[in-house]
Formats: structure tokens, sequence, C-alpha cells
């Protein structure tokens, strides 16, 4: 007999699950540490988060035209602006702080999640992976770069991440996840967002320390 399949929200909560599990094997400052390569400190996580955030605009842009569903397209374009936003926002912050920011910021190349998530046609995927588990891994990582700048005194810096950055890329993250409960119902879908999730998290940079990210959730059952 066929199994049952699970609803969205069963789904959607066992994808959150293993997304906190592989997250509490993160050190205190794990994500930070993996992202700049060791170079722990405020204005090189502001230059490597203005590009993230420009990676994350574009995509959501991007999707758009090719995204036939209204309430995602929505949340795309919100997304967009937002990114976008975040990104002057942590430039006038990063020339404040005296660094010259790039009048191309792009210049070095694409991350590796950038070229993943470019490849993806489905409309789950791109909401498993972006809005989802992309956004998930920011809280995470913006939450230890909030604590970072509280214990080297940068208040400016932990006030906009605090007040304005990161309870967007929460906002962003609960939309992906309201869309994943309405949209994954069957098996089909439901495989298809567990793949980029788990492909998301395994090609992060935030992540890369973390061995035990490659081993994935339990099998969702098949119909
Ligand atoms: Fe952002
Ligand atoms: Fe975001």
């Amino acid at each position: 007999m066929a199994e049952k399949v699970p609803s969205g929200h069963e789904f959607v909560a066992t994808l959150v699950a293993e997304m906190q599990r592989i997250f509490a094997g993160l050190g205190e400052q794990g994500a930070l540490e993996a992202e700049s390569q060791g170079r722990v400190e405020v204005p090189t996580l502001l230059e490597l988060a203005m590009r993230s955030e420009i990676e994350a605009a574009e995509l959501a842009g991007f999707w758009m035209p090719s995204t036939p569903e209204l309430d995602v397209k929505q949340v795309f374009a919100l997304q967009c602006a937002d990114e976008m936003k975040h990104y002057r926002l942590i430039a006038e912050r990063l020339a404040t702080l005296g660094r010259v920011v790039p009048a191309d910021p792009m210049a070095g190349g694409y991350s590796p999640l950038y070229d993943y998530l470019k490849t993806l046609r489905t409309t789950v995927e791109r909401v498993a992976a972006a809005p989802f588990a992309r956004e998930a891994i920011a809280e995470v990582r913006n939450a230890q770069f909030i604590a970072l700048c509280e214990r080297v005194g940068d208040r400016e810096t932990t006030t906009l991440y605090g007040d304005v950055i990161q309870p967007e890329e929460i906002h962003h993250h609960r939309a992906g996840r309201e869309l994943l409960e309405k949209y994954c119902v069957d098996a089909e879908s439901q495989r298809l967002a567990l793949a980029a999730t788990l492909a998301t998290l395994a090609i992060a940079d935030e992540l890369s320390t973390l061995a035990e990210k490659r081993l994935g959730v339990h099998p969702i059952p098949a119909s």
C-alpha cells in the first residue's frame, strides 16, 4: 500500500527541525569563521554581507518573470527590494567605518551557491533554496554577527542589524516557509524542495566547516 504523503505543514516542520539540528553544530561564531575563512572582524564581514545581499536581490528579481504563482512572485519582489536596501545600508556603514566601498562589489565573481540557485527551474525548489533555506542561514549568521558587534562595542552596526536587517531576513524566511507549506503537498514537490534545501545547506559558505550537514534529513515517504 502506498505510504501517506505528509501534509505541507508536516513536511516543512521536518525540514525546519533538520536545519535546526545542523545549525546546532555551529560554534558561537562558526558561521562567521566559515564565511570569512577565519577573518572574524566587523568590516570584513560587512564586505562579505554586501555581496550576499546583491546576490539575493539579483536572484529574486531573476526568478520573477518565470514564476507563475502570484503570491510567490510577490515574495520575490519584496525580497529583491529589501536585499538591495540591505546592500545600500551596509555600503553606507562600511564607508562610515572608513572602508573604500568597491564600485562593483561583484567584480570578484559570484558564489557557488548563486551559480547553483540560478539553475533551479521549479517554484518549490526556488522557494526552498532561497527564501526558506538561504534566509534561515542568514538568520543564524546574523545572530552571530550581532553578538560579535556587541562584543567589540560597535553599537551602530549592532543597531543596523538588530533593528533593520535581521527582522527583514526573518520575514523572508517565514514567507518562504508559508509558501512551502502551501505548495509542497505532494510527493514530487516535497522531493524537489528537500533536495534544494539540502543542496543549499551543503553549498553555503557559512556552513562550510560542518561535516555533518551532508547527512540529510530522514527520507520523506514516497507515495
Ligand atoms: Fe538581506
Ligand atoms: Fe533576505
